[in-house]
This record gives C-alpha cells, sequence and structure tokens, in this order.
C-alpha cells in the first residue's frame, strides 16, 4: 500500500523544496501538504508539481487541534514531516503570542493527533519535526553548536522552537512516540520570502532601495543551500534512529557585512550595473533587540553516520540565488504585495 506522507508548512520556503523532492523522488508515497497559508505560505511554490497524483495539498490551521484530529482519522498518515511555523526572528518580537500557538501549541496538536492514530503501534511510523540551531543561542567567536550543546534561546522565535523540540523529546522520552529532531543552520535559495536578509537585500537592490543592516552587520551566520537542507532531511527522515537528533550545516560562517558586500558584487555583475552601485544602497540601521552574535553548526554526526554533506560550495550557491531570483521577478513582485507591505513599513520605515 501506498505510504502517505504529511508534510505541514509545504507552502513555505523550505517546506516548498521538501514536498517538491519528496513527490519527485518518491511516486510510491502520497504526499499531503499541510498548509495555513499564511502570508509566508504561497501555493505558486508548487506549481510545477500541483498536479502529480502522488500530491493533495489541505489548507488548515496545526492550532487546530480537534481539526488535526479529524485529518489523522480521516487521512491515516504513517508520517509526519513537521515544517509549519512562524519563522521569522523580528516578528516574533513583534508579536511572540502567534509564535507559541503555532509553534508549541500547533507541534503539540501534532503529536497528539499522531498518538492517537498510531495508538502503540509504531512499526513504520515516524513523527520528524524540522527545527533549527538558534534554539542553541549564541556562540562567541570561536566554537560550534552540537547536538549536546545545552538549550539558551534568546528570541520569542528560538523559545518557540526550544520548547517546541522539548515537547517532541517528551512524546518520544513518555509514550515511545517515534520522533527524529533536525536543527539546521540559516537556509537560503529560491522560494524563500523576502523579509529575510538574502531575498529581501536581492529585492532592494532591484528597485535601488536601500539595504538596511542591523547594528554593525557584525553578526555571523552560517548558512546552508536549501536544497542541500531538504536532502538532509530525506536522508535523516528515512536512516535516522527513533528519538536521534541531527544538526544541520554547511561550515559556512559569514558575517553579514562580508556577506552583503558579495551579494552587492554579484548584483551589480548580473544587472549590468558599474561594480559599487549597490554597495552604496547598504544603510546601517538600529540592532535587532537580542540580537545573537554568532551561529555556527558541527555537523559531523550526520556525515558521518548518514553520509550527507552539502552539494554546492557558498559561491554556486549563491550564484544560482541570484539567477531564479532575477529570473523569477513576477514571484518576488506576487510576494512582495498586500500584507507584506505593511509589514515592511512598521520594519523600516518606522524603525
Ligand atoms: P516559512 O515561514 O517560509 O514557511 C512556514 C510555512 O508554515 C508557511 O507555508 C506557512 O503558511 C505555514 N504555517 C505557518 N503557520 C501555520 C499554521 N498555524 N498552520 C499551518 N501552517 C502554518 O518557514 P521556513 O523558513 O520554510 O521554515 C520551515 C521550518 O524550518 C520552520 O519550522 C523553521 O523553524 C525551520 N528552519 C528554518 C530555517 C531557515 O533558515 N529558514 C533554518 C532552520 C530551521
Ligand atoms: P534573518 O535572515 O532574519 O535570519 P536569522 O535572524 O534567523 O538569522 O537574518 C540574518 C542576519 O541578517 C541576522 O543577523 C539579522 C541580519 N539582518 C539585517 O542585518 N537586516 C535585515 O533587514 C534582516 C532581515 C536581517
Amino acid at each position: 500500500m501506498q505510504k502517505k506522507i504529511l508534510i505541514t508548512g509545504g507552502a513555505g520556503f523550505i517546506g516548498s523544496h521538501v514536498v517538491r523532492l519528496f513527490v519527485n523522488k518518491y511516486p510510491d508515497y502520497h504526499v499531503f501538504n499541510l498548509d495555513k497559508l499564511t502570508y509566508a505560505g504561497n501555493l505558486e511554490n508548487l506549481r510545477d508539481i500541483e498536479n502529480k497524483p502522488n500530491y493533495s495539498f489541505i489548507k488548515a490551521d496545526i492550532q487546530d487541534g480537534e481539526l488535526m484530529l479529524k485529518l489523522f482519522t480521516l487521512h491515516q498518515f504513517d508520517a509526519v514531516i513537521h515544517l509549519a511555523a512562524e519563522s521569522h526572528v523580528d516578528r516574533s518580537i513583534a508579536n511572540p503570542l502567534e509564535f507559541v500557538l503555532t509553534n508549541v501549541v500547533g507541534t503539540v496538536n501534532l503529536l497528539n493527533a499522531a498518538k492517537y492514530i498510531w495508538n502503540d503501534k509504531y512499526e513504520g511510523k515516524r513523527f520528524y519535526h524540522v527545527s533549527t540551531d538558534e534554539v542553541y543561542g549564541s556562540l562567541g567567536p570561536t566554537g560550534y553548536f552540537t547536538e549536546e550543546t545545552p538549550y539558551d534561546p534568546h528570541s520569542p522565535y528560538s523559545a518557540s522552537k526550544a520548547s517546541s523540540d522539548h515537547f517532541v523529546r517528551a512524546y518520544h522520552d513518555t509514550y515511545g512516540l517515534p520522533t527524529v529532531i533536525s536543527n539546521c543552520s540559516n537556509n537560503y535559495g529560491s522560494y524563500q520570502f523576502p523579509e529575510k536578509l538574502i531575498p529581501l537585500f536581492i529585492n532592494n537592490i532591484r528597485y535601488n532601495k536601500p539595504l538596511p543592516v542591523y547594528g554593525k552587520g557584525e553578526n555571523v551566520r552560517d548558512w546552508l543551500w536549501v536544497e542541500d537542507h531538504a536532502r538532509a532531511i530525506d536522508i535523516i527522515f528515512h536512516k535516522a534512529a527513533n528519538g536521534s537528533t541531527y544538526n544541520i550545516g554547511g561550515h559556512n560562517e559569514w558575517k553579514n557585512i562580508d556577506l552583503i558586500k558579495v551579494l552587492c558584487k554579484i548584483m551589480d555583475k548580473k544587472l549590468g550595473r558599474p561594480e559599487g552601485t549597490s554597495e552604496k544602497l547598504i544603510t546601517f540601521v538600529k540592532d535587532r533587540a537580542g540580537h545573537d552574535l554568532r551561529y555556527a553548526i558541527d555537523s559531523s554526526k550526520l556525515q558521518r553516520e548518514l553520509g550527507w554533506e552539502p552539494s554546492v560550495t557558498f559561491e554556486e550557491g549563491l550564484e544560482k540565488t541570484v539567477d531564479w531570483y532575477l529570473a523569477n521577478q513576477e514571484w518576488l513582485d506576487h510576494v512582495t504585495s498586500g500584507d507584506y507591505q505593511k509589514y515592511y513599513e512598521e520594519q523600516y520605515i518606522h524603525r
């Protein structure tokens, strides 16, 4: 019988890459994409696979526990890959409660629904929770996050993700639910909503708008190409032991300001503008409250135990990403209208 896989948040950035990979690679799975379609969810991200026979879309809110029970009972999912979340740190500072409701309550609703329908019969079942390295807090100039690093979240976003990770582990330890967690570093690539650094800056350069660099631009992030994250999720989903955790990252640390300068150079080249044009748009603005200084992931457990490694260098990935946004300017224009514009004004115009 066809295996039924529920992917939550599949209309978002990373989720759409995971849905695409699973639908194309596993015709013997039926992939159900459950998504509320918030400002960050966009079915345009999945146009190329939406008519495949092994794909279905369900518009639903994971905050609704009763609905989750009904849907799990109706479809009898064999596995869950849970990506649905509120994912932007700045929005979490403006509205923490929505992060608790989706990221914490929503995750517990899914755990309850899985526990209910699987009813202690866990053979062949899997609950995979996709999380972030931000749960580990902030590093000084040296060291890496390992799977043993104690949790120390600072933003409402990372606190809500840390809490959801704890619930997933608690359902494994208490009820034996067959769970797996991965914690990944910053992703970049196609279909990322242009509120996050890289697509926001590509979009602003396109329109000669200022590039708002928080603080002095000294914060460090460890960037991974989104398709390499999706490949890691595929490998972990199929190979990891129940109850395990894997860190995912590309050993690719960049100080924000250095990354932005590289991005500006690539954009000047691609847009045929004189070198230095985009850099002039850099504008230093007030720092983010509680801004974590540095994230850096040690993903050696994943590389050693499950044989994953990144497939592209940062230079290749960034160039592919810029090419994609420039070839898909209609997509950018669609997602930068409406609700996003209001939010943008609150974040940047009245900052
Ligand atoms: P995203 O914001 O692009 O997408 C989130 C998706 O979840 C959207 O499609 C949205 O409509 C959906 N959603 C939100 N609330 C919902 C609800 N209540 N019910 C159902 N659907 C809902 O996020 P992303 O960047 O793709 O991140 C996906 C997951 O990966 C998140 O759990 C995030 O914490 C994690 N993660 C992200 C990064 C990153 O760099 N973006 C890194 C590590 C981990
Ligand atoms: P972001 O893409 O929001 O990811 P996260 O906060 O989850 O790491 O931000 C990446 C880095 O870029 C972070 O240090 C904040 C900084 N940043 C800016 O300087 N300006 C911006 O407009 C944004 C969105 C982020």
